[in-house]
């Protein structure tokens, strides 16, 4: 009877060190490249085709090209759609406030699409970009960030 105990109490003390174990088990998922942040001092003089991330689905860019000159860097945004009519490099709030000079307006492309031309003030950080909905009259707030993946790398320098 005793025996049968122990071994009874054998097992359940291995069941629990084994569910005990797997549940600190972490699951393998791959780690994030997290990239520095590139200035436009960082930079070759060119153009080159990046990816931005938006906040929004509601700010989608089709095709954004780089400029980089004299450490200065500026990015050609061509939009998705026609909604809006202007963007400021900022929040809403701030675009209310400040001169209408900083409203940066678009351009149509070949194919009738917007396309804003903004500085950047650097790579693979967030940026506030508020946009004028044309339909309602109002600012809204996005983030945006301009990814250096892209960019080949003997045009960056990391120090
Ligand atoms: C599946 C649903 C939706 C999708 C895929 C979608 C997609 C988009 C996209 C791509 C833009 C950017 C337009 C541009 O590049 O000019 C946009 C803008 C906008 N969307 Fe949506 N949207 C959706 C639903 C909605 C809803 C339900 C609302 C409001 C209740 C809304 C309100 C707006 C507003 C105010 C803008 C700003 C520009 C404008 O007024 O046209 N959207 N949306």
């Amino acid at each position: 009877m005793q025996k049968r105990f122990i071994f009874l109490l054998g097992i359940f003390i291995f069941l629990t060190v084994l569910a005990g174990c797997s549940a600190d088990i972490p699951e393998e998922t791959e780690p994030e490249p997290v990239m520095p942040v590139i200035l436009g001092t960082q930079i070759a003089d060119g153009s080159y085709e990046i990816d931005v991330e938006a906040s929004s689905s509601m700010f989608r860019v089709v095709k954004c090209v780089l400029t980089a000159a004299n450490g200065e860097m500026q990015a050609e945004m061509t939009m998705s759609g026609q909604g809006y009519g202007m963007v400021y490099m900022g929040t809403g709030e701030k675009a209310l406030l400040d001169s209408e000079e900083k409203y940066i307006p678009f351009v149509l492309d070949e194919n009738g699409g917007k396309v804003f031309t903004v500085p950047v003030e650097g790579l693979n950080m967030e940026l506030d970009c508020a946009a004028w909905s044309i339909r309602k009259e109002k600012w809204y707030d996005r983030t945006l960030i301009f990814h250096s993946e892209r960019i080949p790398a003997e045009s960056l320098s990391m120090e």
